[in-house]
């Protein structure tokens, strides 16, 4: 029966099948997961009221996007027309593509970066430019204007990045807006809560500016899956007739409103990790282990050969940390998320114990 059913499988489209397959590590229940850049606590207490509260009739029913699209508009100082609600950030970049990208086009990409945008790229007849960052990691402004070219059409820029944690400026941002008008300029704010710098106020100013942010990092909702994308209302009507109507589900919808409004608890969380980031890194120094500074909750850290060996002993003492060894330039490179400072003593007291088992201390510098 199992042959039969091979013998006259369908075939996917030729770019599906020369997909990569992207396989998330699974998390184990007991550890300490530093591997994905979460909040590794909580979502606000009013979040959970209001899960709390949400009735089996509720779920009976479409959830409606647009009356919170406005609520979340208004608090980032925009129109409603200038937001589309998503179901995680990664369906913005993913609905963003597929709106935009076209035979011939080029997506250019400073790499390393998050992996999802060359995921995506894939299903897209448009080619990926990467921009290769030198060995310090820093945004590769110069090297990025140079690559720009007519056929641009889509400039995807984290910012913090990952896995490096470092940044573009403002001023950086609005060059490249400028030099390549002809492509959207995506400004991936993901881990915007730990650094405090935006452009979102430039969302409209700038005719091909979109902003992305997520619900998943500072705010504690990845498993709910809630993003948006912040642009100029003509390209977020041609936005909002790819993404399907539903695709926020109604729980996530009903839950971001208070934690919009719980300004303190995010306040308190972002201050909390940037805390903890300061003292994990006086923790690296003193384990002579080389890292980038990092202005999101997350620090990327060079480990050498044994990378993998790192991994699996840090896993064994209960703390998870993401190999970032196949990014481009991240050789022997380790991906810490930074959680709360409690947590994040226990990662370094793991961290030391790895490093003077392998014998590393120093190595990389
Ligand atoms: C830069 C960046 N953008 C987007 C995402 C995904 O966000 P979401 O959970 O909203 O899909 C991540 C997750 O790690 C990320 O690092």
């Amino acid at each position: 029966m199992a042959e039969t059913m091979k013998a006259i499988c369908p075939a996917p489209r030729l770019r599906v099948q020369g997909m990569k397959e992207y396989h998330p590590p699974l998390g184990c229940r007991d550890a300490l997961r530093l591997d994905f850049n979460e909040n590794t606590l909580a979502c606000s207490p009013k979040v959970r009221e209001v899960l709390g509260r949400i009735s089996a009739g509720a779920l009976t029913r479409y959830p409606e996007r647009e009356p919170v699209e406005a609520v979340v508009a208004a608090h980032l100082g925009l129109l409603p027309a200038q937001v589309a609600l998503t179901n995680g950030v990664d369906e913005a970049i993913h609905v963003l593509f597929e709106t935009f990208l076209e035979d011939g086009d080029e997506l250019l990409l400073p790499v390393p970066t998050y992996t999802m945008y060359e995921v995506y790229s894939s299903m897209t007849a448009a080619r990926v430019v990467p921009v290769q960052a030198a060995d310090d990691l820093k945004f590769p402004f110069e090297r990025l204007l140079a690559a720009i070219t007519p056929r641009t059409k889509i400039v995807a820029i984290a910012n913090p990045n990952s896995p490096s944690g470092t940044i573009a400026t403002r001023a950086q941002l609005i060059e490249i807006a400028r030099r390549a008008p002809q492509a959207v300029v995506l400004v991936d704010e993901a881990y915007f809560h730990f650094h405090g710098e935006t452009v979102v106020d430039l969302v409209g100013g700038l005719p091909n500016l979109i902003v992305a942010r997520t619900f998943s990092k500072a705010y504690g909702l990845a498993g709910l899956r809630i993003g948006l994308l912040a642009g100029p209302a003509e390209l977020m009507r041609w936005i909002k007739r790819v993404l399907s109507p539903y695709s926020v589900n109604s729980v996530a919808l009903a839950c971001l409103v208070p934690a919009l409004e719980d300004a303190a608890y995010l306040d308190w969380y972002a201050g909390e990790v940037v805390a903890a980031r300061s003292e994990f890194e006086t923790a690296l120094d003193a384990e002579e282990i080389r890292r980038w500074p990092s202005h999101a909750n997350f620090i990327l850290v060079e480990i050498g050969p044994r990378h993998a060996d790192f991994v699996r002993l840090m896993s064994d003492a209960g703390v998870l940390v993401r190999d970032r060894s196949s990014d481009p330039g991240c050789d022997g490179r380790v991906r810490i998320t930074i959680g709360t400072r409690q947590q994040m003593r226990q990662a370094a007291a793991a961290l030391h114990d790895a490093v003077a088992a392998l014998k590393i201390k120093g190595d990389a510098q």
